[in-house]
């Protein structure tokens, strides 16, 4: 049974601008896998941003905020991104599904939940 849907969009532009004005907000919001996954791309900033629609994306799906890095994306051998969840609290879901899309400009994720 689906408990919980949620989805963002962003500009890329502004995730860049904020990375590139302070760099302690990558550290604060992006785990070391999710930076060392991004950084190494040509287009890092849209990488970077598809993982922040997908935590908010998140977010929405469970109905509150967690700290950042307590929800993490992984991806497969096959490029298929997955959530990883961090916090120890419950959030009653058995299982997680992640699509993620980007182009120059726009980032988004979708989030399902099942119970
Ligand atoms: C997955 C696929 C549809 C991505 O489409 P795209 O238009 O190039 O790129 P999008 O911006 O829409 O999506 C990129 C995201 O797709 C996701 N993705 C990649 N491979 C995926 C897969 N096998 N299954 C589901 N999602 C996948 C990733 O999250 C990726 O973003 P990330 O690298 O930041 O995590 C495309 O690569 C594809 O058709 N893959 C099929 C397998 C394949 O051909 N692999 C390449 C062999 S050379």
């Amino acid at each position: 049974m689906i408990i919980g849907i949620g989805i963002d969009i962003l500009e890329v532009g502004r995730i860049q601008r904020v990375v590139e004005r302070n760099v302690r907000f990558l550290d604060r919001v992006f785990t070391e896998r999710e930076i060392q996954y991004s950084q190494p791309k040509k287009n890092k900033y849209q990488h970077l941003a598809a993982r922040f629609a997908a935590k908010e994306a998140f977010f929405k799906a469970i109905g509150k905020r967690i700290a950042w890095t307590d929800i993490e994306v992984v991806n497969e051998t096959s490029g298929q991104p997955r959530l990883v969840v961090h916090a120890k609290e419950d959030f009653g879901f058995t299982r997680s599904h992640l699509s993620l899309s980007h182009l120059a400009e726009y980032a988004l994720a979708v989030v399902i939940l099942e119970k």
